[in-house]
């Protein structure tokens, strides 16, 4: 009984001593909470802070606990690849209650467009032009995530990939930087919405920085030669817009940047983020990328990399382990400091306490059936789809169906296809949740229209036996839906193509087809801008829908119908051939823009639809357009606007577009650069005035090689739709 009692009162007396800490009050500003926490640490458990293992798939609950054994209790972070939040929870009770100071493990995953409720990939997402649809999407998918365990994502993306030949075109928002950075930040504000300690918040991580989406041939992983002012003017930027809209994380990419890989780039990580920028929050290496030092020729062992890598400013090794072995001893080699641990370490605390971790470290359990898909999110992800959608043609307005269609021809490997409707990364997607083309179709028609079937081929090969049956079923049709594109894995990481062209077998079977002599719908499903020179000529239509996720098929045949105005325009130049690559909007001026001059010989060199491209079923009309002064000084601001007539007989979404060229500056600026826009609903007839407010520091101005921003003086065209505006700038 004594003994009990002694022993009663000794866990009391531990337990107030404990919840009097400092760090686990939450009434304490965080940054006091951190200190406190980093001056109890021992050096063994800064270093695992700075660590990140995975965790594998593995739920089979007879061995389960022996993977968990493994995990050192002290761990930073862990890559949960499993989205059991029961098992996530047996492991964060393993850091709570059997780590010394109980701090609580971040759980990462790649949530990218969304977790179950799979909504379109983000390339497609970026041609809706609808930050405010891709943040409720994010967000929706942030709370899928904290309920099965997650508190952080590795997304957005936000490199500029202007080769499709990279599968990772994907998933990002394409070719623009000003577009970029905006749905950047609008995906950012959906996962973290507006306070990390949302239960439904997630950590998100811009990546890859920086510059990945130049590897050399398309090739992932390879070189990037990027020079300092492509550097600054193009790829930071949208990666400084993610950060100044309160990013937590960023991740380093595999590339590196004349040399000097981005893992270990101190100038980069050092200087320009933690530095220029003051962020906050922490940096987490790619994959690997710490060892791959070893590859990439700048380091001759794993140690020397983790030193390369630390004092470069990379605070979290993701999977290498090169932290977790030799940091210690390059402390005891003098080749770091503890100081320079703490700093790492303070970064990554302040996330576990912004998220409330300490408080919460445990995932509320809902069942699966709450968890996911729930109605509403589904619901959004069909909007995001329908507004990802893109009419690249539509001749003799064929679209949408007449009511005299009663007899449709489906055909293709993508008509009845799921598992690629998901596109790449949606690891927790299933397929057997996603609407297919053809089920779309066949909601939406029910019996009004008849569908007739035929798969026509596969994605690739040689075996052309279905051609006869698919030109039968295309013959008693009135209009033939022809489905055709990629598989999934075709595009993401380590997806890289020589051509952006479809197999040959999908462009015979198009040619194959058009002996029928009705007309062609096309419907295009994949990852990246597609080379559609021989095939575009000879259908009538043309409907991109990406890799639209789970709700795409009623979306599209919402489309089909006219019950849905497509509004999508592209993020991404859709190049005539492969070998027009690189084509993009913004390029420099030329030096010969007249005649013939520095084009190809053999194709036409303009791209077959540029950015920005994208057809309605109504007509918008852009008239009025004018600006509040035709001259201004740089610390004035001027605005611009114009009005916007539904002048057609449907209702519709236009995305307007406002650019702006500087013709003559110290620097040659690229023809044109988007700065700003907005989308806007007009029923037929109706009419809007849409406003740009120039900020000429911020609008005008343009960054010098090492990253000084500069505003010139003289003339300059501000574009949009139809419309030419010519301002001045003086002193
Ligand atoms: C490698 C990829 O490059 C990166 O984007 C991803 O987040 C990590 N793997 C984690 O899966």
């Amino acid at each position: 009984m004594w003994r009990f009692l002694i022993l009663f009162c000794f866990v009391n007396i531990h337990k107030n001593i404990y919840s009097q800490l400092v760090y686990k009050d939450s009434m304490q500003p965080i940054e006091t909470r951190v200190q406190d926490l980093l001056k109890r640490m021992t050096l063994k458990e800064k270093i695992l802070q700075l660590n990140q293992y995975t965790f594998g798939e593995n739920d089979n609950p007879n061995n389960i606990g022996e993977e968990i054994k493994n995990i050192p209790a002290d761990i930073g972070s862990l890559i949960y690849l499993n989205i059991n939040p029961e098992i996530r929870n047996n492991i964060q009770r393993k850091a709570i209650e059997e780590s010394r100071l109980g701090i609580p493990i971040l759980f990462g995953f790649d949530v990218i467009h969304g977790l179950r409720t799979v909504y379109p990939i983000p390339l497609a997402q970026a041609c809706s032009f609808n930050p405010k649809l891709i943040t409720a999407a994010c967000r929706m998918a942030a709370k899928e995530a904290t309920l099965s365990g997650i508190n952080w994502t590795f997304s957005p993306m936000v490199d500029i990939a202007r080769d499709a030949r990279w599968g990772r075109i994907a998933e990002g928002y394409g070719e623009d930087p000003y577009l970029s950075g905006v749905l950047g930040a609008a995906s950012v504000k959906g996962y973290q919405s507006e306070s990390l300690s949302n239960p439904y918040s997630i950590a998100a991580c811009l990546k890859h920085f920086v510059g990945y989406g130049m590897s050399e041939g398309g090739r992932d992983y390879r070189p990037t030669d990027i020079s300092k002012q492509a550097l600054w003017e193009t790829y930071l930027p949208p990666f400084e817009m993610g950060i100044k809209s309160g990013a937590a994380t960023i991740m380093s990419s595999f590339n590196d940047i004349s040399g000097i890989p981005a893992t270990a780039n101190h100038y980069l990580l050092n200087d320009v983020l933690k530095n220029k920028w003051n962020f906050k929050g922490f940096v987490v290496s790619d994959w690997n990328a710490i060892e791959q030092l070893t590859y990439q020729g700048v380091a001759k062992d794993r140690k020397e990399a983790a030193y390369k890598a630390f004092t470069a400013g990379l605070d979290m090794d993701m999977r290498d382990n090169a932290y977790g072995e030799f940091l210690e001893e390059l402390i005891e080699g003098n080749k770091i400091s503890e100081e320079q641990i703490d700093s790492a370490v303070v970064r990554i605390l302040r996330l576990k306490f912004h998220l409330g971790l300490f408080e919460r470290p445990y995932t509320t359990i809902v069942n699966e059936a709450e968890r996911y898909l729930q109605k509403e999110d589904v619901k959004l992800a069909s909007l995001l789809a329908e507004e990802s959608m893109v009419l690249l043609k539509n001749q003799n307005k064929l679209l949408p169906l007449s009511p005299s269609v009663q007899n449709i021809a489906v055909i293709g490997p993508l008509a009845k296809n799921k598992t690629d409707l998901l596109g790449s990364w949606a690891f927790r997607g299933n397929p057997k949740d996603v609407e297919t083309i053809y089920e779309g179709l066949e909601k939406e028609f029910g019996n009004k229209i008849r569908l007739n079937y035929a798969l026509g081929c596969k994605k690739e090969g040689n075996d052309i036996s279905g051609f006869e049956e698919a030109l039968k079923v295309a013959k008693t049709s009135d209009l033939i839906i022809l489905c055709l594109g990629e598989d999934k894995s075709w595009s993401g990481e380590n997806a890289s193509r020589s051509t952006i062209a479809l197999p040959r077998i999908q462009e015979e079977l198009l040619t194959h087809l058009k002996k029928a002599e009705k007309p062609i719908v096309l419907i295009l499903s994949n990852g990246r801008p597609l080379e559609l020179a021989r095939i575009e000529p000879h259908v009538d239509a043309i409907v991109e829908i990406w890799q639209p996720g789970i709700a795409g098929g009623s979306a599209l045949a919402g489309i089909l119908s006219g019950r849905l105005s497509p509004s999508g325009k592209l993020s991404v130049t859709f190049p005539r051939t492969t070998g027009q690559i690189p084509i993009y909007y913004n390029m420099r001026q030329t030096a010969r823009p007249y005649g013939n001059m520095g084009n190809y010989q053999d194709i036409q060199t303009t791209p077959l639809y540029p950015f920005g491209y994208g057809l309605s079923y109504t007509n918008f009309t852009y008239t009025n357009a004018r600006i509040s002064s035709n001259k201004v000084r740089k610390d004035e601001k001027l605005t611009a606007e114009v009005t916007i007539i539904n002048t057609g007989k449907s209702s519709g979404k236009e995305t307007v577009l406002w650019y702006i060229a500087d013709p003559v500056c110290s620097i040659s600026r690229p023809i044109k650069e988007l700065k700003h826009f907005e989308k806007c609903y007009l029923l037929p007839g109706e009419s809007c005035v849409l406003r740009f407010e120039i900020n000429p520091y911020k609008d005008l101005s343009y960054v010098n090689s090492s990253g000084v921003r500069f505003l010139e003086s003289g003339k300059f065209i501000l574009y949009v739709g139809t419309e030419k505006l010519i301002f001045e700038v003086v002193e």
